[in-house]
């Protein structure tokens, strides 16, 4: 389902973060936000997910405007963020994690998670804090995957992971995209966006400095120089 986003503007209080941002995402399309930190990306993802209210702009997905709509009432449209600091239940289990978020009409059952990531399925029992952080983040995707997105808001699902777990999340992402959901995945680590995504936009206070498909963009050493080089 298509996301269309138009020159919307949100604030922290007086703070102005958000400058007009607009991007799409087509149904299908897996596509990435870049920036620096501070650029707005988390508050992009907010905005959509509707923890933050832009004072202007709008929000489309799957025709409707989205802007004005609870947390809940966008999340039960299909829209499902992975926030950044993942939000497991810690006292829970890794199974219990998973149960309250399950829907029962979701194309992702527990067993086809369990499957997708057998790792997830060995700790089961574990409580949600006795979890490393590629295990978290794990279970972060397959808690939204069972509650059947139609459209899949990440933030920074590699950030701080090891080498190998980073190219398990890269696996199951590809297998996500190609399931047909739509991907909206905020990143640092250049190579992981490359090898997956449709289309990138990079981002510069609050403002789309950049968007260009995979391929133009592998060619852009200077927008990459330029908004991404720390
Ligand atoms: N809860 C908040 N209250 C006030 N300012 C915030 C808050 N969260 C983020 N900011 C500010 O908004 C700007 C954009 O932040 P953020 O969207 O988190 O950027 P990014 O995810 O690209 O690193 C930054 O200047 C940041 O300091
Ligand atoms: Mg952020």
């Amino acid at each position: 389902m298509k996301l269309e986003v138009n020159r919307i503007h949100s604030y922290y209080g007086k703070s102005h973060v958000l400058e007009g941002i607009s991007l799409e995402v087509n149904p299908g399309e897996l596509v990435t936000l870049l920036g620096r930190n501070g650029a707005g990306k988390t508050t992009t993802l907010r905005s959509i997910a509707g923890i933050v209210r832009p004072a202007e702009g709008s929000i489309v997905f799957d025709g409707e405007e989205l802007i004005g709509k609870e947390v809940f009432e966008i999340a039960r449209r299909g829209v499902s963020l992975v926030p950044e600091h993942r939000g497991i239940f810690g006292l829970l289990s890794v199974e219990e994690n998973l149960a309250i978020a399950v829907r029962a009409s979701s194309r992702w059952s527990l067993s086809d998670v369990y499957e997708m990531f057998p790792r997830l399925y060995e700790r089961r029992k574990n409580g949600g804090n006795a979890l490393s952080g590629g295990e978290q983040q794990m279970l972060a995707i397959a808690r939204a995957l069972v509650n059947d997105p139609k459209l899949l808001l990440l933030d920074e699902p590699t950030e701080g992971l090891a080498p190998v777990i980073v190219d398990e999340i890269v696996r199951i992402l590809g297998k996500i995209r190609e399931a047909g959901v739509s991907v909206l995945l905020v990143e640092q680590n250049l190579a992981v966006c490359e090898k997956l995504a449709d289309r990138h936009y990079v981002i510069e206070q609050g403002q789309v400095v950049y968007s260009g498909t995979g391929e133009q963009f592998r060619q852009e050493q200077a927008v990459k120089d330029r908004y991404l080089a720390v």
